[in-house]
C-alpha cells in the first residue's frame, strides 16, 4: 500500500521509509503535488499529529501519515512539550531551545525527561495513533556533537552517552521515533493493509 507523509521534512520522510519499506510506500508531499504548509495549531502533541493527517485526508482522500514529536521534562511540568520546537521563541534555534531548558532547570535536583512522538495513521478513513516514548535524565550542560534539536543535553536511560553522543545508527535504533515506526509497522504487518 501506499501512504503519504503528512511532512516537508526529507529527513524525516527518509528515516520513515527505511523502516517501514517492508510494509508499505511513503509518498512525500510533493509527490502529491501538496505544496501548502500544513497547520499544527494544537495543545497536545497527539492533537497536532490527529490535526496534520486529517488535513491531508481531508483534502486528498489518500492513505496517510503524520507525525508529532516532543520534550517533556517533569519538573517543568511536562514543558517544552507540544512546543519544543519553538519553546525559546519563534525562528529560534535549537541552541536557545536548549540554553532555555538549561536555565529552567538550575539547581533542580528532579532531571526526569522524556521524548514522545505520537504517529497518527488514517487508512480509509479510520485513524489509529502509535506511541514511542524514550526516557532519560537532563544533563547539566550540552555533550555531543552529533544529532538535532535537544539530543546533547537528553541521556537515555540505560546509556552513559548523550543521544548526541551516539551514532546516528544507534539512536535510532531505540529512539522515540523508532520505537513508534515499529508499532505501525506491527500493525501494518497484521492487518496486510
Ligand atoms: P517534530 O514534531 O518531529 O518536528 O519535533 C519537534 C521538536 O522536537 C524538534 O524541533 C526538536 O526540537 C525536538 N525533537 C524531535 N525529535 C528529536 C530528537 O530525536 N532529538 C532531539 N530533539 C528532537
Amino acid at each position: 500500500m501506499e501512504l503519504v507523509l503528512a511532512s516537508n521534512n526529507k529527513h524525516k520522510l527518509n528515516e520513515i521509509s527505511n523502516i517501514i519499506s517492508n510494509v508499505c510506500v511513503l509518498k512525500s508531499l510533493s509527490d502529491i503535488g501538496c505544496s501548502v504548509d500544513i497547520p499544527e495549531t494544537q495543545p497536545t502533541i497527539e492533537g497536532n499529529a490527529i490535526q496534520k493527517a486529517r488535513f491531508i485526508y481531508d483534502r486528498f482522500k489518500m492513505n496517510c501519515l503524520a507525525d508529532d514529536t516532543g520534550l517533556e521534562i517533569e519538573t517543568l511540568d511536562g514543558a517544552p512539550g507540544v512546543i519544543s520546537a519553538r519553546f525559546a521563541g519563534v525562528g529560534c534555534s535549537f541552541s536557545d531551545n536548549m540554553r532555555k531548558v538549561l536555565m529552567l532547570m538550575e539547581g533542580k535536583t528532579n532531571r526526569e525527561a522524556a521524548f514522545r512522538t505520537i504517529f497518527c495513521l488514517i487508512i480509509d478513513g479510520k485513524e489509529y495513533l502509535f506511541e514511542g516514548r524514550v526516557d532519560g535524565i537532563i544533563l547539566e550542560q550540552e555533550r555531543g556533537e552529533n544529532g538535532f534539536g535537544y539530543d546533547p543535553i537528553f541521556q537515555p536511560v540505560g546509556y552513559d552517552k548523550t543521544f548526541a553522543e551516539m551514532s546516528l545508527e544507534l539512536k535510532n535504533t531505540f529512539s522515540h521515533r523508532a520505537r513508534a515506526c515499529m508499532k505501525l509497522v506491527e500493525f501494518l504487518g497484521s492487518t496486510n493493509k
